[in-house]
């Protein structure tokens, strides 16, 4: 599929810079590889002038705004022998200006195309902000929720992450031959299985088979890759010892031979450097040569490939020709974002900040984004008159969690909080917002405080969970419960007899087992970004149906986890029947809330379910048809989700494992016929000895509403 790595405007780019490459010096070729933060600017010697001159800046990362990079742009222009623009960087990870909803819970859409939608919107602000390339999307499967990185990615499960990547590198770069005006180059990261991390503690280490390496971690970049993007960031982990940044089997012999990667990889931030911490690298030269050696390209950030290549090509440790490939690989893509012709932005473009289109979109997708868990009828919301709203991010604090993490350019005195999003949609109701409640200790006398003000309301609104820094980054977790005493505010509140519609907001899936049964709803609201509270108060209105569903497991108690949906199954499944089990004396093994589980406030039915043949050759399809009904009383959205087991196979299955699924808006009474493809291909897994293989033999299929809805099942061969 033709794309911009590919493409006629490819090709044309790399000519060009060939021409180009011949004519530097190498001080200029090595300056291509390196990138420098705002650092560069603080050394009081004036350090970036003598950069600029000799050639040694290549890339910016998070400098930001129109008229600061056209500045820093011009200077350097003006200052070097030989003038190359740099490109300009950041995490745009869910959003520029206006935030969308975190990647983990655009996932929980089940609807990639919004994905596409957002990120070509956030693209559009970051382009006239200065910015030309991102550092996204990343798309580490995560099956730990102690890792707080699982909010920046797309869940547990391969197949759907795969989606997402796709889609995400379609609205970054646009689907032309070129990234035209108003996109960014895209950046697959974190390269690779950093999810895997012992512990669910960042940075640590991941040991991971090699097959399942490729078979559940490494899908989802080759996804991005053949949707064209354009570059991978190598991760801090080590994988089975060998630190991603310096793996030559990953940088080189998987990502360029077998993936056909032809893009430019920029390593994470100081993780070089950090090659000497891993014991991998002896000194930082050492760490260039391994690093670079491997297949890193551009070094984030610093003098590290300016100071040491020069001196390792002198010792014959690195080929010229090594160096060129990769100032190659720079050069074409600045080429090909136009950015020689056009290294400027033009500051007026900012107006696009927050345009109505965006904040539109950004309050959709926070609709689409949420995931309604439990709901005894309350909701949706009607004629109700007097409503408590408290919970600690209900304070004004909450504009800024609301919005998830990596948000450094968002603004979050946008954010439409919960209090003003409930008054604009019903503008009738006495809401008595109750201060007091935080994310930390809380005495029994001040919850108490709370909940007697708030008993005096019909209803109450609780909106708990996690400031927007307990996630992202290093935000490792040993515990998931509410953290404070805001599970001894939620009880305290059921306890007054008023019926308490919870809603939570976190960047990651919480311990939610303790008040589950006592709430009268219980709607995940992850962090919604701009339009938070508009978008709760569709949900909580009807003016939109709740049609999120879960893409990672929320656990009944952290001692579960890892907890992933797609597991083999063991030679000693619980069934119950007897102690030897692959069980938990003290706890189910089931999660609280699977893998694909969401409600609607309405009611969907599957009916006339058929299978284009119960037999299909390791090259066929199947066609999987089924009429969906809305049989409640309200439009709403379906996901209808394809799951399918391999019975019997040279290396264990996963006693399910999700293969396709369709989102559809049915409004309330209406029927539609969906179709689903199952080609053999997507039954393919890693053997033993790392061959993608179709094995033929018995195998079923599931048309589910959630990944433990079996009431749909079907035999296939595939011979
Ligand atoms: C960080 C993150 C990475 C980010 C980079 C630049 O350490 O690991 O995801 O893109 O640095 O901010």
């Amino acid at each position: 599929m033709e794309n911009i790595m590919n493409s006629p405007a490819y090709k044309a780019a790399r000519e060009k810079a060939q021409e180009l490459l011949e004519k530097l010096t190498l001080t200029e070729k090595i300056g291509q590889l390196s990138q420098f933060g705002n650092s560069i600017y603080s050394s009081e010697e004036k350090k970036y002038e003598d950069h600029f001159r000799e050639g040694k800046v290549g890339s910016f990362l998070t400098l930001r705004g129109a008229e600061r990079t056209n500045k820093i742009q011009s200077n350097l222009l003006s200052i070097q022998r030989t003038p190359i623009p740099a490109i300009f960087a950041d995490d745009v990870i869910h959003g520029y200006r206006t935030t969308f909803p975190t990647p983990i819970a655009q996932s929980c859409s089940w609807d990639p195309e919004l994905t596409t939608r957002c990120d070509a919107a956030a693209a559009k602000e970051a382009y006239a902000g200065g910015l030309k390339w991102t550092f996204g999307p990343m798309v580490d499967i995560a099956r730990d929720p102690r890792w707080g990185r699982i909010m920046e990615g797309f869940g547990e499960d391969t197949y759907l992450c795969s989606q997402f990547a796709a889609a995400a590198v379609k609205g970054f770069q646009g689907e032309g031959d070129a990234p035209g005006k108003d996109h960014l180059l895209a950046c697959m990261k974190h390269y690779a299985a950093y999810g895997a991390c012992v512990g669910g503690r960042d940075y640590n280490t991941a040991d991971v088979s090699l097959e399942t390496l490729h078979e559940v971690y490494l899908p989802p970049f080759k996804a991005g890759i053949d949707a064209g993007a354009a570059t991978v960031m190598s991760a801090f982990n080590d994988v089975n010892g060998v630190p991603a940044t310096a793996n030559h089997y990953l940088l080189s012999d998987v990502l360029r031979s077998q993936f056909g990667f032809k893009g430019f990889v920029v390593s994470d931030a100081g993780a070089v450097g950090e090659l000497i911490a891993h014991g991998f690298a002896a000194d930082p030269k050492d760490a260039v040569l391994k690093a670079f050696g491997a297949g890193v390209d551009m070094l984030m950030a610093g003098d590290m490939f300016n100071d040491n290549i020069p001196s390792l090509l002198e010792e014959g440790k690195i080929a010229m020709e090594d160096i060129d490939r990769s100032v190659l690989s720079i050069l074409t893509l600045k080429y090909l974002l136009g950015l020689f012709d056009e290294p400027y932005v033009d500051p007026d473009g900012e107006n696009v900040f927050f345009c109505a289109e965006h904040l539109a979109l950004a309050r959709e997708a926070g609709a689409q984004c949420a995931v309604l868990l439990e709901n005894n009828g309350i909701l949706p919301l009607k004629n109700v008159k007097n409503i408590a709203l408290t919970g600690p991010l209900t304070h004004p604090c909450g504009q800024a969690h609301l919005l998830g993490g990596w948000c450094g350019i968002a603004d979050p005195s946008r954010t439409v909080t919960i209090e003003d999003g409930l008054r604009a949609a019903i503008p009738d109701a006495n809401i008595d917002v109750i201060p007091g409640a935080t994310f930390v200790h809380m005495s029994k006398e001040e919850i108490d405080a709370i909940a007697v003000r708030a008993a005096g309301s019909d209803v109450i609104i609780a909106v708990v969970g996690e400031e927007n820094g307990m996630a992202g980054e290093a935000g490792s977790k040993a515990d998931l419960n509410l953290c404070g005493s805001q599970e001894e505010l939620v009880l305290a509140l059921c306890a007054t007899g008023k019926p308490v519609i919870c809603l939570v907001s976190a960047g990651r899936p919480l311990v939610l087992s303790k008040f589950k049964d006592k709430v009268a709803a219980l709607l995940n609201i992850w962090q919604p970004g701009t339009e938070a509270g508009n978008s709760v108060a569709d949900l909580l209105t009807g003016r939109v149906d709740p049609s999120g569903h879960l893409t990672t497991s929320f656990p009944y108690t952290v001692g579960q986890v890892p907890i992933y949906y797609n597991h083999p199954s063991t030679g000693r499944p619980a069934t119950g029947r007897w102690r030897f089990e692959s069980k938990y004396m003290d706890c189910p093994i089931a999660p609280l809330y699977p893998f694909g589980y969401g409600m609607s406030y309405t009611s969907f039915e599957y009916s006339d379910i058929s299978l284009s043949s119960d037999v299909m050759p390791a090259d066929g399809e199947l066609k999987v048809s089924l009429t969906v009904t809305n049989t409640g009383n309200y439009d709403g959205a379906a996901v209808v989700q394809l799951y399918v087991r391999d019975l019997v196979a040279s290396r264990v299955r996963p006693v399910k494992e999700l293969k396709g699924f369709k989102k559809l808006f049915l409004a309330k009474g209406a029927s539609s016929r969906v179709e689903l493809s199952l080609p053999a291909a997507s039954l393919a897994f890693v053997n033993s000895d790392l061959e993608w293989v179709v094995e033929p033999g018995q195998f079923m299929l599931w048309v589910s509403e959630d990944s433990t809805d079996e009431r749909y099942g079907f035999d296939f061969e595939v011979i």
